[in-house]
């Protein structure tokens, strides 16, 4: 009986260290604490898989899980103001500073869209109320926090409309003007899919004819950009890193634009390239766009394309994809060039990599002037672990770095 107990604990043992050691690179700070966060992302996942199988709970209801529990009551305190807003029906959250004004002094604005994968988060999340605040009390400055709709519910490009209303409605003379803003000095920015909504949002405004704000800068941070190459180098080396896997990706891709699986699967396989997208597949060439070092160890071969597969009627989501509003990297120079100042900051150890790699590189081939800053160390999703008990170190550098670059850029 003894023995088989003790077998039983041992492989009981053998089967927890197994399920929480995952490979992390020796490079990246504090491996002990990202293994056990991942551990817990993991095994959050794998719940939402069975509660879907078993009919219980789609995938994306149960990690939304994470949203809720680092939900807070954003409040009001001696040096920041909070209101809940509606600009044109959307809601959003305000952060004005309380700190008095030299007379006459205008402040600057700062558009903020959370990250999430266009599924999950909230401005309401611990980590961007907390960064919010930073950026208030540092650059004396408003911040507006969109509170978007999320897929599976709303599909593209209801995520990028809501974003758009927000800005169109705030970038108006006489609405900068009620929250003091300087129209010279708004910034858009945001991370990971908030990033992709930033640099899209950055896009649309210069072709608007009918919009005379304009933005200063726009600052994105570990931003996906691309949705036809899903192979990238980037992709391949970081699959199955910590937070966010190659899966969960493809499952967020997917997800923005469908709630058919067929699509989930034809992008895991990087197999969903079409007639229509394959002329833009020369906007997403790694091989042209990645340095050396990045590409040398990998053989460029374009995605395939798929002869008319796509049964008719069902090409929604063909179009979504090639549409510059979800994947802004899809653009000729001619619409990168008069782009607002551009901020990109890329991890190396995050599969969305590549994607700011190459926009970086392509808005300063295009003549936009770029700062790209890449954490050698870093990991997607590391700016949000800024609070106990996933605080990283990497977090406080990355909000230090990003705030110092508006400080002297905005
Ligand atoms: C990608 O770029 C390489 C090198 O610049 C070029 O040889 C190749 O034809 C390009 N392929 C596509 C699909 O654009």
């Amino acid at each position: 009986m003894r023995s088989k107990a003790v077998l039983l604990f041992l492989v009981l043992g053998a089967f927890t260290a197994y399920y929480v050691y995952s490979p992390i690179p020796d490079d990246i700070e504090e491996r002990w604490k990202l293994m056990l966060t991942d551990c817990f992302f993991r095994s959050l996942s794998h719940l939402a898989d069975f509660s879907e199988l078993l009919g219980l709970k789609d995938y994306m209801g149960v990690m939304m899980f994470i949203t809720f529990v680092e939900r807070v009551v954003p409040v009001s305190d001696e040096r920041v103001q909070v209101a809940e807003e509606l600009f044109s029906g959307v809601e959003v959250l305000m952060y004005q500073p309380r700190q008095e004004r030299g007379a006459g002094e205008m402040r600057r604005a700062i558009i903020y869209l959370h990250g999430g994968g266009w599924c999950l988060g909230s401005s309401r999340m611990g980590p961007y109320d907390l960064l919010a605040r930073q950026l208030v009390t540092e650059l004396n400055a408003v911040v507006v926090s969109v509170e978007y709709r999320l897929a599976p519910a709303h599909h593209f490009p209801v995520q990028f409309e809501d974003v758009y209303h927000v800005v169109k409605h705030f970038l108006q003379v006489d609405i900068l003007d009620s929250y003091k803003v300087d129209p010279e000095r708004v910034a858009v920015s945001g991370d990971s899919a908030g990033g992709n909504l930033a640099a899209a949002v950055a896009q649309q405004l210069q072709l608007d004819p009918e919009q005379h704000v304009k933005l200063k800068v726009q600052a994105l941070i570990y931003p996906v950009l691309q949705a036809l190459d899903l192979n990238t180098p980037s992709y391949q080396q970081n699959q199955h890193m910590p937070i966010l896997p190659r899966t969960l990706m493809v499952r967020f891709w997917s997800q923005y634009f469908t709630s058919d699986k067929s699509l989930f699967w034809s992008m895991m396989a990087n197999d969903h390239n079409s007639p229509e997208s394959a002329a833009l597949l020369k906007f997403v060439n790694w091989s042209a766009f990645l340095p050396e070092s990045y590409r040398q160890a990998y053989n460029y071969s374009a995605p395939p394309i798929a002869a008319n597969e796509t049964p008719k009627g069902s090409n929604g989501p063909v179009r979504s994809m090639i549409d510059p509003r979800a994947s802004p990297l899809l653009v000729p120079d001619a619409v990168l060039r008069p782009l607002p100042k551009a901020y990109v900051l890329t991890c190396e150890y995050d599969v969305l990599r590549d994607d700011g790699m190459m926009y970086a590189m392509r808005l300063r081939q295009a003549g936009v002037d770029v700062t790209h800053e890449h954490y050698s160390d870093g990991f997607h999703g590391a700016l949000m672990f800024n609070i106990w008990p996933t605080d990283f170190e990497i977090a406080r550098r990355m909000a230090n770095n990003y705030i110092l670059w508006l400080k002297e850029n905005l």
